[in-house]
Order: structure tokens, then C-alpha cells, then sequence
């Protein structure tokens, strides 16, 4: 077991919902093992600042339910300098911060990469609504993401319905389409375009135009955002243009990162956050937590990175040389496991959503 004085915990990247839920549990549980928290606010930017206030229990009292967080984010290039990462060591050696826990996405992880060289241990833990860390079946926002996006598309089926319309709708995502995929089944959408499978435009106005002739009223069309920025917009030109239906188009941009958690986000998070304390205690650092197949689970955060850049075909040169024969086809499994449920959840709108 190792002694810790004091954890910090921050969040960083864009916010999530649910990640006052982990804040919540990195306190209480590290509190429970007899350590201070100190909670550093606006990220890595107010750890190089000092931005940082002492928690006790009542600090984090009813934010479990609550979207945002409490501690503030913020995205801090400065941090990625070396005289940046100095002055957050020297903050830390102030506060006698001598373990961090750190919530957001790839960004984050590789500034608590950074600190652990430093000689600061950190954990990380998978706060995005994008769900773009591969080393996860689920990031922490991603499930609220969803649900707030399915919610405002059976609004607008409702209006469609009255109006015989079709709505393209963009979400989220940055370059993941797992947003816009799993939305696309929940919402009965037509059709779904995302940046990891090839999307035959000329097929889906087919398709639209064969269900409106059988007397089909709505049709809803999900576009992620990686498939570009005007993407969606000339998309639903297109399909007005070439069906004769009157086609709205809608960005629900941020509007889908806010809001109250759902109960599956605030369990993860609870459960992430209370092993992220576990793992510090245990002397483990440098680590991402995961769920894998229903279980929490750490995985290093450097295999993670690389195993996200694998799997986005970002991959440098000698890249893998760090890592084992059995390592590197984990690597691919994990890789190849996602792309076949993307096929998989692709064909049920396809042949479902008619
Ligand atoms: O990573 C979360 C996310 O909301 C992405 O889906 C999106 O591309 C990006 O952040 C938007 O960033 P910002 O909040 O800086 O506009």
C-alpha cells in the first residue's frame, strides 16, 4: 500500500455529464481511506495557477445528479510546454499534492502521462461523450450524450410526422461516430453517416424516396460530425433537391454535453472514480480505467494511447516496438472488436430503419 498525504482530483477537455459523479467518489473514497483531497479547478490550466481549494465530504454533496462540473475544464496548450509542466510539479510539491486523479479524454490522459514521468502518480479516468477512448467499451457522458439526443429527435419526429418532413440531424462526436450510431437506432433513423464507414448518399435518398412513395410521412437522418462540417447541411440540400420532401436541418452541437447524468453514467462514474483511489493506494499509477465487457477494469495509459491511435490509423513510426508479440495482438482484437460491432449496429439501420 502507499501512503498519500493529499490526492488532487480536476477534470479536463471538454466537460462530460457525470463527471461531478466521479468527482464525487474520488473524494469520498479517498477520504474514507483517512487521505485529504485538494479539488484543482479549470484543469491542468489551474494546476499550473494553483487554482485549488481543499474538499471535505460536504463539498461534493449534490452534484452526483448534476451535468458540467463543479471543478470547470478548460483545454491548456501551455501545460504541453516543459516550463508549463514545471510550475504544475512545483504546485503540486506547494500542496503536497503527491497523487492526481485525472477525468477527461486522450488530451488529459497525456498530460497525466507527463506528470507521472514528473514523479506525481495519476490516474486517469474516461470522461468524453464521444466514447473515442478504444481501451473502453464506455467513456464516462456517453450514455447522457445519447439519451439527451434521442429525446430532442422525438421532438422533431413528432413535427416531421405533422409536416411529412425529413430532419438531418448532426451530432457530436469529433471524429467517433458512436454517437450518431447508436442514436441512429434508438431513433428509428433511415440512415446514419459516420466517418468510420463509408456512406452511399445516393443509396439513402433511394431508400427515402422508395418509403415515401409506400406512404412513409418522417424520415430522421443522423450525420456525425467527423463526416465534416457542411457535411450535413448539403446532405439534407440534397435530399429536399432530390425526393421533393421538405428537409430540415439540425446541429445539436453542445447542447448534447449538458444536462443531469442518466443512472448508467452516474454508476460508471461512481465506479471509476472509487477505483481510480484503489488503484493509487495500490501503488498503480500512470493507468486509465476501463470497462471491458461489463467489467472496471486499468489498462497503462500509454497502451491506451497507443491502442486509440491504432485504431484511428494514427500510429508513428516504431510505435509499437515498446510492446509484447501478445500485447500488440490485444491491441488489434480490442480494434477489431469495435469495428465489427460499428458493422453490426450500421446494417440494423439499414435493414430497421425503414
Ligand atoms: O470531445 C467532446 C466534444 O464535445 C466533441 O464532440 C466536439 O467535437 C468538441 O468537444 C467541441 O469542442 P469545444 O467544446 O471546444 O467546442
Amino acid at each position: 500500500m502507499k501512503q498519500f498525504k493529499r490526492i488532487g482530483v480536476l477534470t479536463s477537455g471538454g466537460d462530460a455529464p457525470g463527471m461531478n459523479a466521479a468527482i464525487r467518489a474520488v473524494t469520498r473514497e479517498a477520504i474514507y481511506r483517512g487521505v485529504e483531497v485538494m479539488g484543482i479547478y479549470r484543469g491542468y490550466s489551474g494546476l499550473i495557477e494553483g487554482d485549488i481549494r481543499p474538499f471535505g465530504v460536504r463539498d461534493v454533496s449534490n452534484i452526483l445528479n448534476r451535468g458540467g462540473t463543479m471543478l470547470y475544464s478548460d483545454r491548456c496548450p501551455e501545460f504541453c510546454t516543459e516550463e508549463g509542466m514545471q510550475k504544475a510539479v512545483n504546485t503540486c510539491r506547494e500542496f503536497e499534492i503527491d497523487g492526481i486523479v485525472a477525468i477527461g479524454g486522450d488530451g488529459t490522459f497525456r498530460g497525466a502521462n507527463d506528470l507521472t514521468a514528473h514523479g506525481i502518480s495519476c490516474v486517469g479516468l474516461p470522461g468524453t461523450i464521444d466514447n473515442d477512448i478504444t481501451s473502453t467499451d464506455f467513456t464516462i457522458g456517453f450514455d447522457t450524450a445519447m439519451n439527451t439526443a434521442i429525446n430532442l429527435i422525438d421532438k422533431l419526429r413528432d413535427t416531421c410526422e405533422s409536416h411529412a418532413r425529413c430532419s438531418v440531424v448532426e451530432v457530436m462526436g469529433r471524429g467517433a461516430g458512436d454517437i450518431a450510431l447508436q442514436t441512429a437506432i434508438a431513433s428509428g433513423a433511415t440512415a446514419v453517416a459516420i466517418p468510420e464507414i463509408p456512406f452511399d448518399a445516393d443509396r439513402a435518398i433511394d431508400k427515402i424516396r422508395t418509403s415515401h412513395s409506400l406512404g412513409k410521412r418522417t424520415f430522421i437522418v443522423i450525420v456525425s460530425e467527423g463526416m465534416g462540417k457542411e457535411y450535413s447541411a448539403t446532405l439534407a440540400k440534397r435530399i429536399q433537391e432530390e425526393t421533393g420532401i421538405e428537409t430540415k436541418f439540425a446541429r445539436f452541437a453542445h447542447v448534447v454535453r449538458g444536462g443531469d447524468p442518466t443512472l448508467r453514467d452516474r454508476l460508471l462514474a461512481t465506479l471509476m472514480g472509487q477505483r481510480a483511489v484503489e488503484e493509487l493506494f495500490l501503488g498503480n499509477s500512470n493507468l486509465v480505467v476501463c470497462e471491458r465487457a461489463g467489467s472496471i477494469c486499468t489498462t497503462e495509459i500509454n497502451y491506451a494511447l497507443t491502442l486509440d491511435r491504432m485504431y484511428k490509423g494514427k500510429l508513428a513510426e516504431g510505435e509499437l516496438s515498446p510492446y509484447s508479440q501478445e500485447q500488440i495482438a490485444d491491441m488489434h482484437a480490442i480494434g477489431e472488436r469495435k469495428r465489427k460491432l460499428f458493422e453490426k449496429l450500421y446494417s440494423v439501420v439499414d435493414r430497421i430503419g425503414l
